[in-house]
């Protein structure tokens, strides 16, 4: 079903500026309550009320409440956010979906958007408290928000049922929205076996084997994340093609035999100085020709942008592990450089988030 609202529709969001531009009282005053508005996303996404316009568009205030079964004031404060944030317009009493969420929702991504959300509410948000402290002390502070014992935010997932679900449902649909320019870009019709590091829940390795059909794929995890691995790997068929090895790709060594390496979401995890032991690992293990793949967002070589990338740094830098960040292209460079490669490509994704790959060759 699609809305008919096409009436020029204002520009409710200037949003802070991104570099470059002058920053005004406006801008940051969105900065200033940037937490609060993206509780209101929240609370959108968790009452389903862009479904509810986008099945009923042209609602009004008392049926959008009653829809809800929200209180008065409560259908008040909500509307009041949406509505001036941008997600909701309205005119003459009457609310709409702004385009941007009309052509959304009915695709897949629109869950997976929906799943981001859920992470950033359950997974990211309170760590962020100890951002500060964190920078002041060059290590993950927030981490003492996540109970258990665990030595990282993955190794504490397994003593947290609701947070490991909301991490690896993000973390696929994270995945989801950029893989396919990865399969796309990434040319694997000489390769052999791959071997993928840290591969969570087997997203990226499905879509890579189902690109390719003559890929063997092996997935090197955590000992507690490999039964939600296998799992995966069955679901989509794949058990005859698609391994997993229980393992710590730091104290471990990587197994021999595989003619490419992919680090999918992982060399944002760690510090510099451990990105390029990893990649001297692969180096090792890789035969001449062999290749790695270093694919999640990236930040620009300025050290300047994008903004969502400098968003998310906040997350990497005070929650997962000890020290991590979106580094830049030149960055991962640097360190494929330390760790013996010589050749490498860049291509950056044509999404909103800012994903990208590097592949070098041995
Ligand atoms: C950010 S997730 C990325 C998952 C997957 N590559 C993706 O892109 O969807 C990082 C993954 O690395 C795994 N991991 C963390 N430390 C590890 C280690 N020392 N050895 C192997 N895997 C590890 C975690 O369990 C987690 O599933």
């Amino acid at each position: 079903m699609t809305a008919t609202f096409d009436k020029t529709e204002p520009l409710a969001f200037d949003g802070p500026p991104a570099a470059g531009r002058e920053l005004d009282m406006e801008g940051l005053s969105w900065i200033l309550f940037g937490h609060a508005a993206f509780q209101y996303l929240n609370a959108a996404s968790e009452l389903d009320l862009f479904e509810l316009l986008y099945d009923k568009p042209g609602l009004n205030r008392a049926e959008i409440g009653a829809e809800l079964q929200l209180a008065e004031r409560a259908t008040d404060v909500l509307l009041l956010g949406v509505t001036s944030l941008g997600m909701l317009l309205q005119h003459d009493g009457q609310y709409h979906l702004p385009a941007v969420l009309r052509e959304l929702i009915p695709t897949d991504d629109w869950q997976r958007f929906k799943d981001t959300v859920a992470f950033e509410q359950h997974v990211v948000y309170e760590g962020q408290l100890d951002f500060a402290e964190s920078l002041r002390t060059n290590t993950n502070v927030g981490l003492r928000r996540i109970p258990g014992t665990g030595r990282d935010l993955y190794h504490r997932l397994t003593e947290n049922p609701h947070l490991e679900s909301v991490f690896y449902r993000y973390m696929r649909s994270w995945s989801e929205l950029a893989n396919q320019h990865l399969v796309e870009h990434l040319d694997l019709g000489n390769t052999k076996k791959l071997l993928d590091c840290g591969g969570g829940d087997a997203v990226n390795a499905i879509a890579l084997a189902e690109a390719n059909p003559a890929l063997d794929v092996t997935v090197f995890e955590i000992p507690a994340t490999k039964p939600i691995t296998e799992k995966e790997i069955a679901l989509a068929g794949h058990s005859d093609r698609i391994s997993v090895i229980a393992g710590d790709m730091f104290a471990d060594p990587f197994p021999a035999g595989f003619d490419c390496v992919m680090f999918a979401h992982q060399l944002v995890i760690w510090t510099l100085d451990e990105n390029t032991q990893l990649l001297r690992k692969a180096y090792d293990a890789l035969p001449e020709g062999g290749r790695v793949v270093i694919f999640n967002s990236m930040s620009n070589d300025e050290g300047d942008g994008p903004v969502v990338a400098a968003l998310d740094s906040v997350y990497f830098a005070a929650l997962p592990a000890e020290g991590g960040m979106i580094y830049s292209w030149a960055q991962h460079e640097r360190c494929l450089r330390d760790a013996g490669f010589t050749s490498f490509e860049r291509i950056s994704f044509p999404t909103w988030t800012p994903h990208g790959v590097i592949i070098a060759t041995k």
